[in-house]
């Protein structure tokens, strides 16, 4: 007999959510209601795709049956990728190391079953990106959470690895990263590669906000280790959130593995989307883009000048992304609640550090600066006058 009772979810599943959701469903209410909300709260860009990527698909909709593609993505994607990446880093880089993903987030599901076994222990960054942790744990590996500040930019390095009781079997880093905006130098980014080629420790490098900084060029792992997985997106400097692809470079010893996993699991990424985004690498796209990572360094400018002027000056260095990771400390050691009051009594939205950091969240904050100049002045006055 059927017994529904007997039915359980499984232990795997118990990931935590996003706090940060319930942010974001407090400022669609007030706006719904009041009209007023300035948001600094979504992690993406405001504008749309680029015009020639949104051509193309519109062209693909209208002359493509728009089936299955090739389940590593189309080969005029992979290889307009490969271009990318060869004038981007001066990479001799082979469409066949490219593979399509259904955004980073799919690049992250492949990378880690292809690359990892249950009880693997994997390092990361913390404060970092919620999903690295989530998804290894889902997983079943143990994710050893490198505890960052601003003495290293948030960012991993060497010494804490070498710090580490019991060796790991990989390490994910993220530069830029996401809550922090903070970058590896180039020199940073190739010691840690080097360390772990020397251990036989796999690198995963989040580069998805590769394009979007504001000082020395960055550099992609991809340049120090032929080792290395190499994790990136439409999603960010091209505006492509919803479109849901991306792509990561993968090692000569993992792309049967990827090539199977991804043939299972998702047959292949979205096609309208790979037909636009073959479009996405012309000069005058990458023109539409560079105008708005100018705009974020206008705002980026505007919010940290705000932020100094009422007593915020502990603001990770933000070389890169478009988030401002502040330490509000001083004010607070509940910013869940903090996050809350401000939307409450002045509109203003932004999110807590506790998704990004469960030890040390609760007294920062992050605030993005993707959208309208106007709403980031906005923001500030706001946050002025509340705060006084
Ligand atoms: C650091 C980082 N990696 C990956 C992602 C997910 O990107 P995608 O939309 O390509 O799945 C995000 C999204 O915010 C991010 O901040």
């Amino acid at each position: 007999m059927f017994e529904p009772s007997a039915l359980s979810v499984a232990q795997r599943a118990n990931v935590p959510p996003f706090q940060v959701m319930e942010v974001l469903s407090a400022a669609n209410a007030r706006q719904r209601v009041r009209g007023d909300v300035v948001s600094l709260a979504a992690g993406q860009p405001s504008s749309p795709a680029p015009s020639a990527v949104r051509e193309a698909a519109a062209e693909a909709l209208r002359r493509h049956p728009l089936g299955y593609t090739e389940q590593l993505g189309l080969p005029q994607l992979r290889e307009a990728i490969a271009g990318h990446c060869a004038r981007t880093y001066g990479l001799a880089a082979d469409p066949a190391e490219v593979v399509a993903t259904t955004g980073a987030s799919g690049a992250f599901l492949l990378a880690f079953l292809s690359a990892f076994d249950p009880g693997d222990r994997v390092a990361l960054a913390r404060p970092g990106y919620p999903a690295y942790r989530n998804i290894l744990a889902a997983l079943g590996c143990e994710v050893v959470e490198l505890p960052c500040d601003e003495s290293t930019r948030f960012q991993p390095t060497t010494a804490m690895l070498e710090a580490l009781d019991e060796p790991v079997r990989g390490l994910i880093v993220a530069s830029p990263a996401n809550p922090t905006g903070t970058v590896l130098t180039g020199d940073e980014l190739a010691e840690l590669a080097s360390w772990c080629d020397r251990r036989g420790v796999q690198l995963i490098s989040d580069e998805i906000y590769h394009g979007i900084e504001y000082g020395e060029r960055l550099h992609s792992a991809r340049e120090f280790s032929t080792e290395a997985i190499v994790v990136n997106s439409f999603s960010k400097l091209w505006c492509m959130t919803g479109w849901r692809l991306g792509w990561m470079l993968v090692p000569p010893r993992l792309r049967r593995a990827v090539d199977s996993l991804t043939g299972n699991f998702t047959l292949c990424p979205p096609a309208v989307s790979q037909h636009g985004a073959v479009a996405a690498f012309g000069a005058e796209v990458y023109a539409e883009v560079g105008e708005h990572v100018r705009r974020y360094e206008t705002n980026r400018e505007l919010l940290l000048t705000g932020l100094a002027e009422l007593g915020i000056k502990r603001v990770a260095p933000a070389d890169g992304a478009f988030y401002a990771y502040a330490d509000i400390g001083e004010l607070t050691d509940d910013s869940s609640a903090w996050c809350h009051r401000l939307l409450e009594e002045t509109g203003v939205a932004v999110v807590p550090g506790v998704d990004f950091d469960p030890e040390r969240g609760g007294r920062f904050v992050r605030m993005s600066y993707a959208g309208a100049t106007e709403d980031i002045a906005e923001a500030v006055a706001r946050l002025a006058t509340w705060l006084r």
